[in-house]
């Protein structure tokens, strides 16, 4: 019997399917359902820092004197306790109904608050925090480090108080993005002395200011945007994925696995078990599936489930760790083959 127990962000998961945050997970009832149909954990649907702010600024259209700026504080922040409440009873009501680690999200734009809502997160019980990060980078006057720069701040502040495991889930365009996944995953190294004794006799050690993220999640797949011809107006895009949208994902995940200090799940084009698999050989330690619920039903968790099973037993796997990461780069006998962008008729034989 196949064992697809995973270590995820340094939770125990009894498999590496993990539901990503989706309104599938903003009530109680939702996480329920989703921990029967079989997933090793749930990430909750994101408090976003935005959805509180524009309660709040009703509330101060509702009567108040805006020009009283210490009334116009209390009610922001009064605002933003209240409308975290809501999501900090899910979190609880989460723990205390359900076996699975429950992994909040987040999405602030303020530090504050960014801070604020993570300790709360903590001490309402999750087992892990997501942060949702999403810097759309179209300030021309903004470079690329000043971009980064926004993440690895976020990271720096949260890791520094709280000490639940943190995810961080991001986008895929970045300039150079194993540079700053490296460097999202390991904090700030600083060298420091440490002298012992009297005698002289010390020890140089490196030891980090700040600590890196526990995950990484690769990669959040943002809201589209569309134009409707007929009515000349932005609309949605589809919100779903499909399974051709693996590949990005795929790449990064084997490019980047045994490199970065952390874990790795794969998201985004993971609609069967044989994304799964894939995404394992790649050597992610989970996989996060959002699109195939919503289209399949929660149903397609077992199914996905069978068909890893199936194919360990085929290969003579016992465990993930028997194959998680065969086919990453770093244990690659042609790393180039990670790394190809271009067609090449010889190895395509199109063109
Ligand atoms: C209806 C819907 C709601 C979502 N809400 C969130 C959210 O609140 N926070 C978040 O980080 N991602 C959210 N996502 C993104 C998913 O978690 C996931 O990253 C994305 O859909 C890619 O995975 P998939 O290909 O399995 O769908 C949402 C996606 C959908 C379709």
């Amino acid at each position: 019997m196949a064992d697809l127990s995973t270590k995820y962000m340094g939770l125990e998961l009894a498999n590496p399917i993990v539901a990503a945050s989706s309104s599938l997970a903003n009530s109680v009832e939702g996480v329920k359902k989703l921990e029967k149909a079989g997933v090793g954990a749930v990430v909750l649907k994101s408090l976003f820092e935005e959805q509180i702010y524009a309660e709040t600024e009703q509330m101060q259209g509702q009567g108040v004197n805006l020009y009283d700026t210490e009334a116009a504080e209390f009610i922001e922040a009064y605002g933003r306790e209240f409308g975290t409440r809501d999501y900090l009873k899910l979190i609880q009501d989460a723990k205390k109904e359900c076996k699975i680690p429950i992994i909040a999200s987040l999405n602030c734009f303020s530090e504050k608050w960014w801070v604020n809502y993570a300790k709360k997160v903590e001490a309402a019980g999750a087992d892990g925090l997501e942060l949702n990060i999403g810097v759309l980078p179209s300030d021309p006057l903004k470079t690329a480090q000043d971009v980064e720069a926004v993440y690895l701040d976020i990271v720096k502040i949260i890791k520094q108080e709280i000490k639940i495991p943190v995810a961080l889930k991001i986008g895929a365009n970045f300039s150079s993005f194993a540079n700053l996944a490296t460097a999202l995953s390991r904090g700030k190294i600083e060298a420091r002395e440490f002298i012992v004794g009297w005698c002289g006799r010390g020890a140089a050690e490196s030891k980090p200011s700040w600590n890196g993220v526990n995950a990484l999640v690769l990669f959040n797949r943002y809201y589209n945007l569309d134009i409707d011809i007929d009515k000349v107006k932005l609309v949605a895009g589809n919100p779903f994925s499909s399974a051709d949208e693996i590949h990005e994902s795929l790449r990064w995940i084997s490019l980047l696995s045994g490199r970065v200090e952390c874990d790795l799940a794969a998201s985004t084009g993971i609609h069967d078990g044989k994304g799964v698999i894939k995404q394992l050989l790649a050597g992610a330690n989970a996989v996060q599936v959002c699109s195939v619920l919503y289209q399949k039903g929660l149903g397609a968790v077992q199914e996905m489930l069978e068909e890893v099973k199936n194919w360990m037993a085929a290969h003579k796997y016992q465990k993930i760790a028997d194959f998680r990461g065969a086919l990453s780069q770093k244990k690659s006998e042609f790393p180039a083959a990670h790394e190809r962008l271009q067609y090449i008729k010889l190895f395509v034989g199109i063109e």
